[in-house]
């Protein structure tokens, strides 16, 4: 595609919903919330809040700066900016591990369909919390039924994709976002007015700083890098999307608040249900799939609750995996100048592909491990505390070093006609705080291993 020719989104409540829509995902209500519940509730969301605001602002600003300046594919766009063309392999690896990520994230999305379909056939009714982890660990390991799931699941997200930027992307962030968010409020508004739901609050928000440990703050760095979907490439595509007269500044500390508040949301609508219902916080992934379910059982319109906590983990879910489809089809299509819509069909099937992996490996596949993990595991750890974290060491040395600093503050001012109000602490995080403090915790968990 040419330059001149790049769509953009059409309007600032697009670029914000499409944005919003790839940050806020399955980490948000999935992953954060058993993150949070193993790692010592208010400790562990503390640093999150410091890495979000001093990592992943300056981060996602300079992605999406990044992309609009480049007004290419993320690999694209770094050839654009810079003569050193060894740059572009950042972008590389972005498209990479978009697409490991896709392999296991896409299998989660296959569950979340088989909960609303069990949730609106009552499917949870009368069954104990034995029951319900009996039935996750048999569905989950099954051969045919999740990968059936996830197909389904992938056949939506790819004609979506197929639709385009503005009509695809643009139109479906537009109509779920507002619907995502009314849903979570309506259930945060239940859980904490449950009776004894006060002590999930208590949990959430009672200081306990002994628990942060080094592993405490690389989960929660990673958690931050995969929740704002940074390090790989996608604000990077999305920012060339973004229209020359759009506030760039304002936009990424928008969609970095939107996130984190989702966030915290969640966790203050699972939490206190948990606690009301008497269960054990500290539940890991299955936090979502066993113990909720158990919770809808033993509350009052249980039944409508469950149907809309798992259309908001699938709509969730969509709007995220629309984005890491896009990062990976404009890549291809315009590198090798493939048509579109071709290859995103043919990167949806390459992506089932692995799906089906990662499927396999929750089950009968599960004895084949590397370094003691099974490719669902691999995939999901691989990604967030590797792969993304050196994107944005590599990322930030690119925008903070690299690129002349007036060009940046052309680019970010829109050519002078917008006064910056961040400028300067922007360029002292992206140039010192985000590389160091990124190479810190890595050294730091490699130090831990010996
Ligand atoms: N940010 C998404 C979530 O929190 O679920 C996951 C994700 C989406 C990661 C898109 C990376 C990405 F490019």
């Amino acid at each position: 595609m040419s330059q001149k020719q790049r769509v953009n989104f059409g309007s600032r409540l697009g670029v914000l919903a499409a944005a919003a829509g790839s940050a806020i995902g399955l980490g948000n209500i999935w992953r954060f919330p058993y993150e949070l519940g193993q790692n010592g509730g208010f400790a562990f969301l503390i640093v999150y809040l410091l890495c979000a605001l001093m990592i992943g602002w300056p981060l996602m600003l300079s992605e999406f700066t990044l992309g609009r300046m480049g007004q290419s594919n993320v690999a694209g766009s770094f050839r654009s900016i810079t003569h050193v063309k060894h740059w572009q392999w950042l972008g590389v690896m972005g498209v990479g591990c978009a697409l490991l990520i896709m392999g296991f994230y896409s299998v989660v999305c296959g569950w979340t369909l088989e909960y609303v379909y069990q949730a609106v056939t009552d499917g949870f009714s009368g069954k104990t919390p034995t029951d319900l982890s009996q039935a996750f660990t048999a569905f989950s390991s099954d051969t045919t039924r999740p990968i059936l799931w996830m197909l389904l699941f992938l056949l939506v997200n790819c004609s979506i994709v197929l639709a385009g930027v503005q009509k695809g992307i643009e139109r479906s962030a537009k109509m779920l976002m507002p619907f995502l968010f009314l849903i979570l409020i309506v259930l945060c508004v239940r859980s904490v007015t449950l009776p004894g739901g006060m002590e999930g609050l208590k949990f959430l928000f009672a200081p306990d700083f002994s628990k942060i440990t080094p592993s405490v703050v690389l989960s929660a760095m990673g958690q931050a890098f995969f929740s704002l979907s940074l390090g790989m490439g996608c604000m990077v595509t999305y920012g060339s999307y973004i229209s020359k007269q759009a506030n760039l500044e304002r936009t990424a500390l928008e969609v970095t608040g939107l996130d984190t508040l989702m966030a915290i949301l969640c966790a203050i609508t699972i939490f206190p249900a948990v606690f009301a219902m008497g269960i054990d916080p500290s539940q890991g992934p299955e936090l979502v799939f066993i113990t909720l379910p158990t919770v809808f059982n033993q509350m009052p319109g249980g039944y409508l609750w469950a149907i809309l906590f798992f259309l908001l983990l699938t709509i969730a879910a969509l709007t995220s995996t629309i984005s890491l489809l896009e990062v990976i089809t404009a890549y291809i299509s315009e590198e090798l100048r493939w048509p579109r819509k071709l290859t995103a069909i043919l990167v949806s099937l390459l992506i089932a592909l692995l799906g089906v992996v990662c499927s396999l490996s929750m089950g009968v596949w599960g004895e084949y491990r590397i370094f003691g993990l099974n490719f669902f595991d691999l995939f999901d750890k691989f990604t967030s505390y590797i792969l993304m974290p050196l994107g944005g060491i590599g990322i930030s040395l690119f925008m903070g070093w690299h690129v002349d600093r007036k060009r940046l503050e052309l680019e970010l001012s829109n050519e002078g006609t917008l006064k910056l109000k961040y400028i300067k602490v922007y360029v002292f995080l992206l140039k010192y705080v985000t590389p160091l403090a990124i190479l810190l915790v890595f050294i730091n968990q490699i130090v831990g291993l010996f």
